[in-house]
């Protein structure tokens, strides 16, 4: 996905997003993260596809976020810094990316501006989040393959995804993001045209193309979400694949 589009949405991204779901992303977003924390409660966290940073819900001590629009990376360090998050010098240099490092007492957010297929840091996770991130990456194998290559054995990697869907609900969701939202984002916001983009982009994967993807995993959770267009799926690596 063309991030100069992110660039464009992001200081109105999070209000934008609530008034096209009506909401429905944010109990999306909570049902999630009760489902992970059913798995896993704490400790090193990566989320690809990061947006303004709103995956820092699950409370985790450490979160490492990938996020390649640098619009989008001011935002989330504006909001974390309103949230009493203080910046911190890096005494380890990962990569030439921009990376940002904030603390608030025991936790720790660093926030690395790059693509889930190109970033890179000296540590495995216990647990990859990506919430409607899949769809936007360039190439779903090569994210999908960096990601897991930082995940620990026994990790979780937690997705939510939109994904095509035949039934009539989800054909008149489609339809709706598809034909208003981009009306209601052109007057709202002046971004028809790249709403209308967002919204091909929903169309664009198939439950299958991410199931397919998740080799070397065990899926310990697969279900649709309130409103079947969206797709939650939870993995664990078993530690025995070869890529
Ligand atoms: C729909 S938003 C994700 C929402 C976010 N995960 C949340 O929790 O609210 C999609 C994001 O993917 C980012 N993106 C685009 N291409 C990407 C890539 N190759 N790798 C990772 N993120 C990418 C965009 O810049 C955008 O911020």
């Amino acid at each position: 996905m063309d991030v100069k589009i992110y660039d464009k949405l992001a200081r109105r991204y999070d209000l934008a997003t609530k008034i096209v779901s009506f909401g429905i992303e944010e109990v999306w977003r909570w049902l999630f993260i009760r489902k992970i924390k059913k798995f896993i409660k704490n400790g090193v966290m990566i989320d690809a596809a990061s947006a303004t940073g709103e995956m820092a819900k699950t409370g985790f001590d450490k979160i490492y976020f990938i996020e390649p629009s640098s619009e989008m990376v001011k935002i989330m360090v504006e909001k974390f810094k309103n949230a009493g998050f203080k910046e911190e010098k890096f005494e380890v240099q990962f990569q030439e990316k921009p990376y940002i490092k904030l603390k608030k007492e025991n936790k720790e957010y660093i926030i690395i501006q790059d693509s889930a297929e190109n970033f890179k840091i000296d540590e495995k996770a216990d647990l990859i989040t990506s919430f409607m991130g899949l769809r936007n990456f360039d190439n779903l194998v090569k994210g999908i393959n960096n990601l897991t290559a930082h995940l620990k054995d026994e990790g979780y990697f937690a997705i939510v995804e939109m994904v095509k869907n035949d039934s009539l609900i989800a054909k008149l969701i489609m339809w709706y993001m598809n034909k208003i939202v981009p009306l209601i984002a052109g007057i709202l916001l002046g971004m028809k045209e790249e709403y209308k983009l967002l919204g091909k982009s929903i169309n664009s994967l198939n439950e299958d193309d991410i199931l397919k993807n998740l080799k070397g995993y065990e899926i310990v959770m697969k279900e649709k979400l309130i409103f079947p267009v969206a797709t939650l799926i939870i993995a664990k690596k078993n530690g025995r694949q070869d890529i």
